[in-house]
């Protein structure tokens, strides 16, 4: 089993890093957002007090960009990492029924950490740490914590499925960075967040889309879709 990257997760640095700059190194973050706000409102909107878990949390933008459209949202969020949770609290200070839990993946699987079902299990940007097996046993553990009629998105980076498109997608979120940079006026030194991705370490763990539909399929998903795809990045999920 894969280990959480502690040291890499709670160096204050690399996780303050990574949400300075998230709106310039995530192609099209906002657009996603607004995705994901869009499949909540259509797909459990009607329902009152839905019950959100966010796993590898963050600072809580998903949460908190769902509670912006639905303030009777319970929400748990879970991540590896202590200094992003407290980020998450300072972020949903304002907010009653939000419950954090700081709890790796691979604790969440193996330790006995008791949680209830929700409605919805939201992710964004930290399955792809994990290897494809890893992949299916989390998902399979989000299944068996979604209530009948729930909901899995996740959004994720993604490994192409040839050499030639993922030379072409790198291209593509190159330009986005250079494009963003230049409309922020900032100096140019995002660039290096793609060879950081490129990386053995990093880039070896990534998986095809269709082997996580596949994945998410296996083990019990219906309505299993990519909801939006932009380069290597891309949102997908599920119905229990
Ligand atoms: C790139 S950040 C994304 C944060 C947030 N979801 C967002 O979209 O802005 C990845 C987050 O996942 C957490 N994470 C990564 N691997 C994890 C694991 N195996 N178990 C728990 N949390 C993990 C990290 O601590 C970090 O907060």
């Amino acid at each position: 089993m894969t280990e959480f990257d502690k040291t890499r997760w709670s160096a204050k640095d690399f996780a303050y890093e990574y949400l300075e700059t998230a709106d310039i190194r995530i192609l099209e973050r906002r657009r996603l957002l607004e995705v994901l706000k869009s499949f909540y409102r259509y797909f459990l909107g009607d329902k009152q007090q839905n019950t959100v878990l966010d796993m590898g949390c963050g600072d809580g933008i998903l949460i908190h960009e769902l509670l912006k459209i639905d303030d009777s949202i319970s929400a748990t969020l879970i991540d590896g990492s202590e200094d992003m949770l407290n980020k998450a609290r300072e972020r949903l200070a304002g907010f009653k029924n939000i419950h954090f839990i700081k709890a790796s993946f691979q604790e969440l699987l193996y330790k006995d950490i008791p949680l209830p079902d929700f409605g919805f299990v939201v992710s964004s940007l930290a399955i792809h740490h994990l290897a494809m097996n890893e992949k299916k046993s989390i998902f399979n553990y989000i299944y068996s914590h979604l209530r009948e009629g729930g909901y899995f998105v996740n959004t994720d980076v993604i490994l192409s499925p040839t050499e030639a498109l993922e030379k072409w997608y790198l291209e593509l979120w190159k330009e986005w960075i250079i494009e963003k940079q230049t409309v922020l006026k900032l100096e140019s030194k995002y660039e290096d967040i793609i060879s950081k991705h490129t990386e053995k370490e990093h880039h070896s763990k990534l998986d095809i889309l269709t082997d996580q539909l596949n994945g998410l399929k296996d083990v019990g998903f219906k309505d299993v879709d990519c909801f939006y795809k932009y380069g290597i990045f891309a949102m997908y999920g599920g119905r229990k």
